[in-house]
Formats: C-alpha cells, structure tokens, sequence
C-alpha cells in the first residue's frame, strides 16, 4: 500500500501522508493541507475524521470488536471489575493486587462529599434533572480543590481522578435520594464500588439495603461495559474542553451535558419511554416497525442504530445475556423485556434495517436492567456518565500530553459583508 495519497486541486498537486494505526487503519494526514493548498476538508457531524491518535479504546465497526488497552471487551466483562478496568484505562496496564488495592483504598478515602458540596443539593429544587446536577456538582469540585486545577505532576493526576471517581457516585445517589425528599446515605467505606452506590441509593437510617450479588455483579459489569468507547460525542468534547487546558473537573462536567442527549446516553431512558408507551398503547410491534419506516413520522427505533458499528454492538450482546440472566435468577417477569425482544427480532429481519446496517446497541437493553435493579428512569443517563467516567479522564489525560488546542475551521456560509442597517430604515 501506498504511504502517500495524491491529490490535485487547482492545478497543483500535493501528496499527503498516510497514517496507519496499530490495527491497521489508515487515515490521510490533512495536518499541512491548508498551509500548502488553502483548502480545508469539510466533514460535517466528522464521520470521516481522526481527531487524535489514541491509544486507549480500539473499535471495529464492521466486524463488531471493541478492545479496551487491546483486552477484548468480552473478557474484561466476564472477567474483570469495573474498578480494576477503570485502572486499566486510564493507566494503560491491569493493576497488580497492591496496586488495585491502592486504587480502592485512594477512593474510599475521597468518597464523601465535602459539606459545602452537600449543602449545593438543597437548593435544586427537587425535580431537578440528574444530569444537570451531575454536570453543576462535577464543576463545582473545581471551587473546592483549587489545588488540582492544574494538574503538574502524576501524584496531582492520581488525586484528581479518585477524587472524581469516588464522588461521582456519590454525587448520582445523593442527588437521586434528594428528588424524593429523603434523607442523605452517606457511603460505606467496607462497600466495593458498586455495592456502595446501591447503598447510598437504597439504604435507609432504619433499612440497611442488602442487594443479591447477581444485582451487584450486573450493575458492575453495565458500568464496565460503558467504561470507554473512543471518540463519541461526550468523550470528544471532554477532549476539546481539555485541549484548552481546563482542568479536569470542568472538562468531565462538560462530558455530562453531552451525554445527556438523547442520540447519545439519553437514548436508555428513551428506549424504556418507547417500550412504555408502545405497551401502554397497545400498540403492536408490526405497527411501530411500520411507523418508523414511514419516514414522514420522524420517528427511530431508540437503541438501535450506531454510528461506528454497522454489525452487531458487542457490548449489546452482553447486556442481553446480563439481562436474560439476572431477570431469570430473580425471577423477575418484565413484559418490557419480552416486547424489547420481539422489536429486536422483527427489526433484524426488516429489510429497512438490515439495509442500513442497524443493530440493537448499548442502549438497547441496558434500561431493562436498571429498572429491574430499582433505578429510576430519571437516572439512567447518570449511570451511563458514572461507567464513562474513567473512559473521559483517560482521554483527557492523553489529550494533556498533545499541547494544542482543538480548533476547528468552517465553510461561513452567511452574509457576506453589508453596511449596518439604521433602526428607522428597518
Ligand atoms: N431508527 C430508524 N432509522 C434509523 C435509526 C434508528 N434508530 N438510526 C439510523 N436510522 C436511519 C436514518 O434515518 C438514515 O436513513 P436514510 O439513509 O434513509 O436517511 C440511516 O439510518 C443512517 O442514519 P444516520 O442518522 O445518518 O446515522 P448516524 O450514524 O448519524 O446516527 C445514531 C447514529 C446512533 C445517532 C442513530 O443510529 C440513532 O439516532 N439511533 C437511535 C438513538 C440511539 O440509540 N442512540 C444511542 C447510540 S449508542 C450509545 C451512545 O453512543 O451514546
């Protein structure tokens, strides 16, 4: 293969370089292309743009491979914990015992919230989205570690990113126990990381919350599985934000609001309001498959479709399997999981969806779970930021070490110039 590519405009021609990753993908280095021709590239919503090199999360849209640090995600969720492929991500190895063990305890110590975060939650008003507390709460560790708004040294890092691990659950169940007007659960410092949040959302003065371990196992492995997948929408922009160099705390707090949408994290609480209101409806899968296909109702099939995967999202087949698996031991009978696999079925031999290549993705059947776990809808979103979570400090670390700020151009499409137009003439 070539390791330039040629290309004319105007007249003149400029050879590019040719990037190839460690998987074999190979990308046209545009770096130099409007210094020698004046041209950019246009690439509008950048399906078909690197905006770094990274070393973290590999995908293959196209065969469905997604590999953490080159660990295949199957293994890592059969396998490991979140925790531990927390560490994984952000420092690029599997801990050894001590380590992992240093890690927990780093975060055990820095999992309360100090009491001027705490006193932040009376003064939403209950009903208040957790997303947009989440995003406030997250910034606003900035105010109260002034310490590590510039991180100089990797003792500064390790600090910073315990501290926004530990909390954010925290942060997630304070801000749940809150809406309902209940009391607050302060954190446990025996409980592991999963356990722990399911304590502060559930546990009560008089009630300690004991959950199966199948629920602790399955909201683990639900995090883990959200736990990195490259350059989507929300880890794009902690990386834009940290490119100019804020600190961590408020480039993780603009990840929040990005995946709040819902084409990206907000697609789980859409996909349960679909499977909702299609039963609450009557309305039959036949019937909704046709409303979607009928493209003047504007309407998609929520957890299907996925910009990178034109196969089946592997981290999907693994929450089915979760979801059958914890449904069953529990013996939970949830008719949104049977109308979740009939919609699958009929959409995978619709020709509408086979022919734009889209699959059930994460959001599929992560909904399913968190609602048989006991998490309300209003917080889905949350856990997809807390497994993302070590996914956005990971990558913000490796954009720290790139020192340039992202900057895109444009194509200005508007007015050209015009004299200002006097009120009385308007
Ligand atoms: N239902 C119906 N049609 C769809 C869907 C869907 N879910 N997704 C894509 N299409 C159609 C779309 O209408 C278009 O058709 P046509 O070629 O006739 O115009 C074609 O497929 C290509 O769609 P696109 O919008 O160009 O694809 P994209 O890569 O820009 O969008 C997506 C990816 C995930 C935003 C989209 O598939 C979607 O809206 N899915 C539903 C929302 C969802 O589940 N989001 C979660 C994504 S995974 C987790 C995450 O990243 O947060």
């Amino acid at each position: 293969m070539t390791d330039t590519a040629k290309l004319q405009v105007d007249g003149k021609s400029v050879e590019l370089p040719i990037i190839v990753g460690s998987e074999g993908e190979r990308a046209i280095d545009v770096s130099k292309l409007r210094a020698e021709t004046g041209y950019i590239t246009l690439d509008q919503g950048y399906g078909n743009t690197g905006s770094c090199k990274s070393d973290i999360t590999f995908i293959d849209g196209e065969k469905g491979i997604l590999r953490y640090r080159g660990y295949p995600i199957e293994e890592l969720a059969e396998k490991s914990s979140f925790i531990e492929t927390a560490y994984l991500l952000i420092w690029g190895e599997l801990p050894t015992q001590e380590q992992l063990q240093s890690f927990s305890d780093l975060l055990t110590g820095h999992q309360m919230l100090h009491e001027g975060i705490r006193r932040h939650f009376d003064f939403f008003p209950p009903k208040s989205p957790p997303m947009a507390v989440l995003s406030s709460v997250l910034n606003a560790l900035s105010c109260f570690h002034p310490q590590l708004l510039e991180i100089t040294d990797d003792n500064f890092f390790q600090e910073a990113v315990a501290r926004i691990m530990a909390k954010v659950r925290t942060i997630a169940a304070f801000s749940h126990r809150h809406a309902l007007g209940y009391n607050i659960t302060y954190p446990h410092p025996d409980k592991k990381y999963s356990a722990n949040f399911l304590h502060m959302m559930f546990s009560d003065p008089y009630n300690d919350y004991d959950p199966d371990p199948v629920i602790v196992r399955a909201l683990d492995t639900i995090l883990l599985l959200h736990a990195d997948h490259e350059q989507n929408c929300s880890t794009s922009t902690v990386r834009m934000v940290g490119s100019s160099e804020a600190n961590l705390f408020a480039s993780v707090a603009a990840g929040v609001s990005a995946l709040w949408g819902p084409l990206h994290g907000g697609a789980n609480v859409a996909v349960v309001d679909m499977l909702d209101s299609m039963l609450d409806e009557g309305l039959s899968v036949k019937d909704f498959v046709g409303q979607i296909k009928d493209k003047k109702n504007g309407i998609r099939l929520m957890g299907f479709g996925h910009r990178v995967y034109k196969n089946f999202d592997p981290r999907a087949k693994i929450i089915k399997s979760i979801c059958n698996d914890m449904l069953a031991k529990l013996s939970i009978d949830d008719p949104m999981l049977s109308m979740a696999e009939e919609l699958e079925a009929a959409a995978l031999e619709d020709d509408y969806f086979v022919s734009r290549k889209l699959y059930p993705n994460v959001d599929f059947y992560s909904g399913v779970i968190l609602r048989a776990i006991g998490i309300p809808k209003e917080m889905f979103t949350v856990m997809f930021a807390i497994g993302r979570m070590p996914g956005w400090i990971a990558q913000w670390y490796e954009e720290s070490k790139f020192t340039k700020i992202s900057r895109p151009r444009q194509v200005y499409t508007g007015a050209t110039e015009r004299g200002y137009v006097p009120m009385s003439d308007r």
